[in-house]
């Protein structure tokens, strides 16, 4: 097949990326001159495992292009919408401006075709009731285009797998029984290699499709909230939230996943997407339904706060001047995203109370020296603790879970260790000399 994929960010860069590989014919276009360079060089723009590979495998091949003309999708069989929806500045809402603009695009550069007609798939997280609105705007412009709404569960960090090996396959559909069905097909010839490895594909309409994404982030945004709350009872009543975690866990219909307390939830998706779900609930009437994600976000914040308490109790009550050695930066492991980081939030408070913040991470000191220049940023763990009145583990990188706290020890100028995701040994770092504080993590000899 055809396919134009519009907005080459995480989603759209990795979308072409899998559909080339899915053996398709692939343009990829942006309006960022830069990134589409980099990607037309076979070059990721943002840290992913397996995607630099297959990106220059797909490029060479000469079966996937990137361009920022508009005119060299217009031959394509499918055109996926993959831009982003920001949360706007000041308001929960999500700004819909990229994914109006990429649907007048199509509108105005995909050829007609007096058959076969060409189908637009959104694949962007979209308020409740956008496919409609688009579709109506399709009619009005006088184009015999389809529409399906197929949303993308990707996780950063597992994006090549989760697109080429999904759990399930959504398809929106539009209730016209004819137009639905030609639309279907089409999916259906996409995702040929998915299909036959027997992957679950729900049809809907388009309002179920469009809540299924913000439905499934809701509810592992609750989940992880859920879990942290828990880690506040336990702070208070001296219990271990991770016993607590692993006990509840192994009852299949609460299931073990996402249960990590710490410092909370953060990336390009969950916050933004629990708040634009509650925007949304209020505009159509039903905020009340929706009332618990206000309980959701609330204490996911509250996580961060704590932590710059813990760091502050750490060093005696007053971070003024104290050196302070975050380790991780990003909002979870294997990516190089900074958006809504929990750690760099964290950072930044820590920094408002006048600490001096040393920060290293594997994956973004560059882009952290580049945009944050009132940071300090080290190359390796060493020189971030050296001197340090307190060490906290903010991104569960590898090498930061298997530090040795016998070989950091001397280093530091104290030997204070927050956890801020519970994943080091409270034991071994105690009997290392350290002190040691967990997220909800009361330290017992069981
Ligand atoms: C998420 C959804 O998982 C994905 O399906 C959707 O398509 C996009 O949003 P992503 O943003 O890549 O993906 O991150 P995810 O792996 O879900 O983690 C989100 C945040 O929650 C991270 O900050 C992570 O550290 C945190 N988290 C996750 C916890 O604090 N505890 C957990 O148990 C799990």
């Amino acid at each position: 097949m055809r396919i134009s994929v519009i907005g080459c960010g995480y989603l759209g860069a990795v979308h072409a990326a899998c559909m080339a590989e899915n053996g398709h014919d692939v343009v990829g276009l942006d309006v960022d001159r830069e990134r589409i360079e980099a990607l037309a060089a076979g070059v990721a723009p943002f840290h992913e495992a397996g995607l630099p590979e297959m990106l220059y495998r797909n490029v060479e091949s000469g079966r996937l292009r990137f361009t920022t003309d508009p005119t060299l999708i217009a031959d394509a069989d499918l055109h996926f919408i993959a831009v982003g929806t920001p949360q706007l500045s000041g308001k929960l809402a999500a700004d819909m401006s990229y994914v109006d603009a990429a649907l007048e695009t199509v509108i105005a550069h995909a050829e007609r075709r007096t058959e076969n007609p060409a189908a637009i798939v959104g694949k962007s997280t979209v308020p409740v009731g956008t496919a409609q609105r688009l579709m109506e705007r399709i009619d009005a412009a006088g184009r015999e285009l389809l529409l399906a709404w197929n949303p993308e569960f990707l996780r950063e960090g597992h994006a090549v797998q989760d697109t080429l090996y999904p759990d399930r396959i959504v398809y929106g559909l539009p209730d016209d029984i004819a137009t639905g069905t030609q639309a279907r097909r089409l999916l259906d010839e996409c995702y040929a290699p998915q299909l036959a490895a027997g992957t679950p594909v729900v049809v809907a309409n388009y309002p179920t499709a469009e809540l299924v994404k913000v439905a499934a982030n809701s509810f592992l945004a609750t989940k992880i909230s859920f879990i942290n709350s828990m880690a506040e009872l336990c702070d208070a009543t001296g219990g271990d939230v991770t016993r607590l975690a692993e006990a509840i866990g192994y009852d299949d219909r609460i299931g073990a996943k996402f249960l990590q307390a710490g410092i909370g939830f953060g990336g390009g998706c969950l916050p933004k997407d629990i708040r634009a779900f509650m925007a949304r609930a209020a505009e159509l009437g039903v905020d009340e339904a929706l009332t618990f994600l206000q309980e959701v976000d609330a204490i996911n914040l509250r996580r961060r706060y704590h932590a710059v308490e813990l760091a502050q109790e750490a060093v005696g009550g007053s971070l003024k001047d104290k050196r302070v050695a975050v380790l991780g930066i990003t909002f979870k492991p294997d990516t190089d995203d900074l958006r809504d980081s929990p750690a760099l939030d964290i950072a930044d408070q820590i920094l408002g109370r006048g600490a001096h913040v040393v920060v290293v991470d594997p994956a973004a000191a560059n882009e952290l020296r580049r945009r944050r220049p009132d940071l300090d940023v080290a190359d390796t763990v060493a020189e971030a603790a050296t001197g340090a009145d307190v060490v906290m583990v903010l991104t569960p990188w590898k090498e930061f879970v298997s530090l040795d706290p016998a070989e950091l020890r001397p280093l530091v100028k104290s030997p204070s260790i927050i956890d801020g995701r519970n994943v080091l040994d409270p034991h071994r770092w105690h009997d290392a000399g350290w002190q040691y504080h967990g997220m909800g993590r009361g330290v017992s000899i069981w």
